[in-house]
């Protein structure tokens, strides 16, 4: 029996109502597959928590979740009840950087079944490479008030180091996709940075020769996920171009709410955390209509990462058949709850499992 150690945080708003959904659809898959078992351990920590306890999670919070194999996290960010800055530094930026968490990577494509606001797209699927651990999102910097203005400084640190391991990671994943990476830069007129970023881009790129590469601003960039995504493939870029391009790419998939993402640690020393690109969502919390694949296909990425890419495979099959069987949620145009969305892809799931389609599960 395989037992995988899984913390999760459902955190706030419609995380805790999509984890349990994504929950349901780990634990179907764990019963196929018979030899397989989540031991979950859920952690309330949250604004709420924050609220009764003075802090987002308690002291010995880190050396309980590096316990176990991989964390599952829904959403963090309460305005209403706690600083969004202070919510998420203390909690999803907290882990992401002490568990050095330093890749995000974020699909973005055009699922079967889904309609692209785009009004003629053509089949798009890429892989943004976000650099997840230094950048914009450093705590570098501080404000200070001399009397007749207020400064703020806000540092970007990028050290070579983090970039040459983001690219590395991009180049390798682009090698074995289509070949083809794409790297976020803004050299024009980022001064010292962004240069700094496209150099370290060239050195790297000397040892993949083989891979197709090109160096695109932030800003055509973005105007390009929504005039070519089809011309991309692994798109590499900085911690704040990245959250946005990603963002974007949401956009473009139909909804921000079926968009998936990794936090990997990649020397295996700490748990790697899986959670939806989107956030809390306050304005459709409570209605039961919160979109559950950005958190389900979230699962699948980690059942991927923990080896079990044919149970992961069979997950994004199931979401496909659901969205082309019109069971959507009304991000995406459609008139079902989240639950019926999830039990419509539960039935897929085990129906496949039943017409044989896992032959070497
Ligand atoms: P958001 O992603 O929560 O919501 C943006 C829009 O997308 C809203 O209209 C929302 O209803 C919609 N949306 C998001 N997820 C959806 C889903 N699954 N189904 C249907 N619709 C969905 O972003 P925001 O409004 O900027 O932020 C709200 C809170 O979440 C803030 O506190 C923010 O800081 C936090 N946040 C947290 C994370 C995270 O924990 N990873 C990520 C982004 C934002
Ligand atoms: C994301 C979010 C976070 C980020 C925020 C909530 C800190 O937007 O995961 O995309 O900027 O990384
Ligand atoms: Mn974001």
């Amino acid at each position: 029996m395989k037992k995988i150690e899984l913390s999760v945080i459902p955190g706030d708003g419609i995380g805790k109502e999509v984890v349990p959904e994504a929950i349901r659809v780990l634990d179907t898959v764990a019963n196929i597959h018979g030899g397989l078992k989540f031991n979950n351990i859920e952690y309330p920590w949250s604004s709420q928590y924050y609220v009764e306890h003075g802090k987002m999670m308690p002291d010995n919070a880190l050396d309980l979740l590096s316990q176990s194999d991989a964390i599952f996290l829904g959403a963090i960010g309460d305005p209403a009840l706690v600083k969004d800055h202070i919510s998420l530094g203390g909690l999803l930026l907290k882990i992401r950087r002490e568990f050095e968490q330093v890749i995000n990577v974020r699909p973005a494509k055009l699922l079967k079944g889904m309609v692209s606001p785009l009004s003629n797209p053509k089949d798009f699927d890429m892989i943004i490479v976000r650099e997840n651990s230094e950048g914009e999102y450093s705590s570098s910097g501080g404000r200070v008030h001399n009397g007749i203005d207020e400064i703020v400084v806000q540092n970007a640190v990028f050290t070579k180091k983090g970039v040459s391991r983001v690219m590395e990671y991009a180049f390798e994943l682009a090698r074995k996709r289509s070949g083809h990476l794409t790297s976020a830069t803004k050299s024009n007129g980022i001064v010292h940075s962004m240069p700094f970023w496209d150099e370290v881009l060239s050195e790297i790129s000397q040892k993949y020769s083989d891979v197709q590469m090109q160096n695109i601003h932030i800003d055509a960039l973005s105007a390009f996920f929504i005039t070519k995504p089809q011309t991309m493939d692994v798109v590499v870029a900085s911690n704040l171009f990245g959250d946005i391009l990603s963002d974007i790419g949401g956009a473009i998939m139909g909804s921000i709410g079926i968009a998936p993402a990794a936090n990997i640690n990649l020397n295996g020393k700490y748990p790697s955390m899986f959670e939806p690109v989107h956030g809390s969502a306050p304005d459709i919390y409570g209605k039961g209509i919160a979109n559950p694949i950005g958190q389900i296909w979230t699962a699948k990425m980690m059942l991927d990462h923990l080896g079990e890419e044919e149970l992961g495979a069979l997950v994004l099959e199931a979401i496909e058949d659901t969205l082309h069987a019109g069971i959507k949620t009304p991000d995406i145009g459609g008139k079902s709850t989240m639950t019926e969305v999830t039990d419509t892809i539960i039935s897929n799931i085990e129906e496949k499992a039943k017409s044989g389609v896992l032959n070497s599960v």
